[in-house]
């Protein structure tokens, strides 16, 4: 039997920026936070480097806007990075009240007796800004908040359920265009739930997983900004997708990040005869920007014909290495390669979704009384190449202003009155799930291979070709069948690349992470791609 929740608020996501919107908000509201595998199953928990804020005294706001513009290649809205910047050191400060165990500096003993905070330096960055908890920041905030949410009694954790599509008044035929909550598959029951809420958001992470090499976990299929793009939102900039220069190269190793901050701290990038080569390619060498750093690898490994680039850290000691990349090292150590002797082989992999849901300061979306927050979101802060660690900083700014906006709407929204159940009785069991798996690894390659670091005209409208035959076939398969997590998530990966790919024909220029043959000039305007609905409530 399916079930009917109500709740104040519907949070669709635990990752960084579910879980802080739920601690922000008033502990009187009735708060659901749902994930669709285990709580800890997003890009968060994974982190490595860490937190960008201004938090040296030696540091300022307008070094780490004016790294950020820098980094973005003129696209990023200088609104959006100010506020994130202006906004850095409260919700480290916020985050640090939590209690996460961020790396403290012991060599810096503070004249107040305490300690300052150890702070890393990444690829565009200036100064060093990153806080961080070892080389497993992500995993230090993500059980703090966890933590602190478990203790919170007006906030109920879901697991294994997986939203499948918003519920609007439109779509239930009603005047007006509000979001009323979300029809969500219980993984446990086989059923479709529906959750009713006077606020809906979705902070479901990013959409790496539409490549086949990634350093995202499973989940990063992009499901919140396809419902959102079905339920009425633009989304904008969806064809900047950033590759993260350094995963680890190992048959064996999945998904593997070496993080940036081990540049940081002095890694070179070589071939493997040894040589150095991003002097070659920029001034600022291992710590230019991404974009930077993953097409020089690129360009390399095509030059040479070879199958990776190497990492060498080994010429600093190897009590530092251990300390500061505690799990790096044991990692690459479980594949026989000890980084405080060996160079570590590394490749790039699809990493971080710029472009997302198009939302303002406070994270609306254009249904109202639907968020949108964290990586699933288009701020305006990333521009055209997202510059280290300021993801999980967008997370937590926005995530604080998007509370504080329900708080002030709070007086004016009802409940919802009963929401009608899903529909299930036009659909029959699938007896053809080799659809569903053959579908995903064509999609997922042809992304990899057409829609990847370097791209053309010709390889675009390959993929265009190929996603329109998917997409016909998975609405077909939709229809007729009852959803699955594995269904659900590949209907969303096809919308998100198609909507990828259109962004990126429509872009006749190469700008940060979008690198075109075709067009390999940057043009003197820089435009924002935003794409409208059938459906746009605007
Ligand atoms: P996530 O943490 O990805 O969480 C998404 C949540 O949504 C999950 O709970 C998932 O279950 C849920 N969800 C998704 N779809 C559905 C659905 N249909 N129904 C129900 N639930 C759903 N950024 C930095 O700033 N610094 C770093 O050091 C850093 N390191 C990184 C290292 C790695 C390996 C990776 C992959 C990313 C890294 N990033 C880093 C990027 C950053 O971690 C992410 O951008 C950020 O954590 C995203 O947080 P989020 O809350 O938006 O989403
Ligand atoms: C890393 O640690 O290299 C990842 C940092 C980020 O994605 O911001």
């Amino acid at each position: 039997m399916s079930q009917h929740y109500q709740h104040d608020v519907l949070v669709i996501g635990s990752g960084a920026a579910g879980l802080t919107l739920a601690l922000t908000l008033p502990g009187h509201l009735r708060i659901a936070v749902l994930s669709k595998g285990n709580l800890s199953n997003g890009s968060t928990y994974w982190a490595q480097g860490g937190v960008a804020a201004v938090l040296d005294d030696t540091d300022t706001v307008e070094s780490h806007v004016a790294d950020t513009l820098n980094a973005g290649g003129g696209l990023c809205r200088e609104d959006a990075v100010r506020f994130t910047v202006e906004h850095s050191r409260e919700a480290i400060q916020w985050l640090i009240d939590q209690g996460v165990p961020f790396t403290r500096d012991d060599q810096t003993a503070r004249e107040d007796g305490g300690f300052e905070f150890h702070l890393t330096r990444e690829g565009g960055h200036s100064h060093r800004r990153i806080i961080h908890a070892a080389d497993a920041t992500g995993a230090a905030i993500f059980n703090t908040l966890l933590e602190q949410t478990r203790a919170r009694r007006n906030i109920e954790l879901l697991e294994q359920r997986v939203a499948v599509d918003l519920i609007t008044e439109r779509k239930l035929g009603l005047a007006g265009q509000r979001c009323l909550g979300a029809y969500v598959l219980n993984r446990d029951s086989g059923e479709v739930d529906t959750f009713s809420a006077r606020f809906v958001i979705l902070a479901t992470g990013g959409a790496a997983k539409v490549y086949l090499y990634t350093s995202n976990p499973d989940g990063a299929c992009g499901d919140g900004i396809a419902m959102a793009w079905r339920a009425g939102c633009r989304v904008g900039n969806l064809e900047f997708n950033q590759f993260h220069p350094t995963c680890l190269y190992h048959p064996q190793a999945k998904s593997f990040l070496v993080t940036e901050a081990l540049r940081g701290e002095g890694a070179l990038l070589k071939l493997p005869n040894g040589e150095r080569f991003m002097p070659r390619f920029d001034e600022r060498a291992e710590l230019a920007p991404r974009d930077i750093v993953a097409r020089a690898i690129d360009h390399e490994m095509k030059r040479l014909g070879i199958d990776c680039v190497f990492l060498d850290i080994s010429h600093q000691p190897a009590d530092f290495i251990k300390a500061h990349f505690p799990t790096v090292y044991e990692r690459c150590l479980e594949f026989g390669i000890d980084i405080t002797q060996q160079p570590i082989p590394v490749v790039p992999a699809a990493h971080y979704t710029c472009g997302g849901v198009v939302v303002d300061q406070n994270g609306h979306t254009d249904v109202p009384g639907l968020y949108a927050i964290g990586e699933t979101s288009f701020t305006g802060l990333h521009g055209a190449n997202r510059m280290a660690s300021n993801s999980l900083l967008e997370c937590f700014v926005y995530a604080r202003s998007a509370a504080a906006d329900i708080v002030a709407q709070l007086d004016q929204i009802e409940l919802p009155t009963a929401l009608p159940d899903w529909d299930a009785s036009q659909v029959t069991d699938s007896d053809e799930d080799v659809i569903i798996a053959h579908n995903w690894d064509e999609l997922r390659r042809f992304m990899w291979d057409y829609v990847g670091i370097v791209r053309t005209n010709k390889r675009l409208q390959r993929a265009e070709h190929r996603v329109r035959l998917l997409l016909d076939e998975i609405d077909e398969f939709y229809s007729n069948y009852r959803v699955s997590r594995d269904l659900i998530e590949l209907r969303n990966l096809a919308q998100v690349a198609e909507l990828m790919i259109r962004s990126a024909m429509q872009r006749h220029e190469s700008r940060g992470l979008h690198f075109t043959l075709d067009y390999p000039q940057q043009l003197a305007e820089a435009r924002d791609t935003i794409l409208q609905p059938p459906t746009y409530c605007g």
